[in-house]
């Protein structure tokens, strides 16, 4: 076996190991898939001014996201279906990242149920889609809230669903035996076999409310009293309007490069996004994070912390719970030596000046 040093290695192990559709789902982007590489490219663009001098012989990655303390600034995103990588799903997703100290965000498309994956311990974060079916949503939400999950994370990117080429090309589905275990309207059989297209474009195509707007963080303040992330602001003014509706977080984000091909990288949008929000709401990036460096870049263009999605679906895919513990180790290992390079010893050390204007 080949030896695992980097995240690009897990994700060359994760290929051997799953199939081509779920490979393909997990890799791939909308379209021509021009966002999902530059999400990478961008990061990869941006030159750091490392510091000198400085002691750096003690160094603390820890932070504070939302009341959480946290081991390092890196979140698991919200990623669907975590049994088609491993049998343990996002059982085994979960006990890595309590045992990382740090925090999950589980998706409402997981394959575990919330109160499962709750019951591991937190902190854990849910991850929502709004259903046309409004009850249904409230109780995704009451379930969130009961079974101890410590804010909802609004995904707003996902009104439209676009063309995934690759799931079309393979009629991506859940294999049998793969459950939905959060919600599963009946004579929604396409999930587990697609004829033509994407199982889950007809999943979604059916079941998600594309009326969502701004007026329904007042609709979900209602139902809840959980703290409200939003999830796929790329625009200032988006977040300007996030701030002005209640939210408690940003994530800057394009759903992976799966929704909106050509939309900005997540990098890219950043910095106008945080001076936007000058403050007032911790912002956290998604999207291309593969590298401590990345990592030390978000936090200089002003977030608070980075979620990684598909490193995470490598380790879990390569070697179940112990796999999503590697590739967490390496992005902290990583990070701490960027952080030092840098002449930093704690993430709020780390600056605008270390990054050069593109
Ligand atoms: C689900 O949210 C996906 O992007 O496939």
């Amino acid at each position: 076996m080949m030896e695992l040093i980097s995240i690009r290695d897990f994700e060359s192990a994760a290929r051997e190991k799953l199939s081509a559709m779920a490979y393909d789902y997990y890799r791939g982007g909308s379209f021509d898939e021009i966002t999902l590489a530059e999400n990478d490219a961008a990061y990869d663009r941006l030159r750091l001014y490392h510091r000198v001098l400085r002691d750096v012989s003690e160094r603390d990655l820890s932070t504070d996201v939302l009341g959480s303390r946290i081991s390092m600034p890196v979140l698991v995103a919200p990623t669907a279906f975590h049994q088609l990588a491993h049998p343990d799903g996002e059982l085994a997703t979960a006990r890595a990242t309590v045992a990382a100290g740090t925090i999950m965000t589980l998706s409402t498309l997981s394959n575990c149920s919330i109160e499962e994956v709750a019951a591991i311990g937190g902190p854990l974060w849910f991850q929502l889609y709004v259903y046309r079916d409004r009850e249904a949503t409230r109780g995704l939400v009451e379930r969130a809230e009961a079974a101890g999950c410590t804010a909802i994370v609004l995904t707003v990117d996902a009104q439209v669903w676009p063309t995934r080429e690759r799931d079309v090309r393979n009629r991506f589905h859940l294999p049998s035996g793969l459950q939905m275990a959060n919600l599963m309207p009946s004579g929604l059989d396409e999930i587990h076999r697609s004829d033509s297209d994407s199982g889950l474009a007809h999943y979604v195509v059916s079941l998600f409310d594309p009326t969502l707007d701004w007026s329904d963080l007042a609709w979900l303040a209602n139902i809840s009293t959980l703290p409200v992330v939003i999830k796929g602001i790329v625009h200032p003014d988006d977040a300007r309007l996030a701030v002005e509706h209640g939210a408690a977080g940003i994530i800057v984000s394009n759903h992976g490069g799966r929704q909106l091909d050509t939309s900005v990288a997540t990098i890219e949008a950043l910095p106008a996004v945080a001076e936007a929000v000058d403050g007032r709401l911790p912002i956290l990036v998604d999207g291309g994070v593969r590298r401590g460096t990345d990592i030390l870049k978000a936090l200089a263009l002003g977030a608070k912390a980075v979620l990684v999605g598909r490193p995470i679906l490598w380790g879990l895919a390569t070697n179940g719970q112990e796999g999503v513990g590697q590739v967490l180790e390496i992005l902290r290992k990583e990070l701490d030596v960027a952080l030092g390079l840098c002449g930093c010893r704690r993430c709020d050390e780390v600056d605008r000046g270390l990054v050069a204007d593109v």
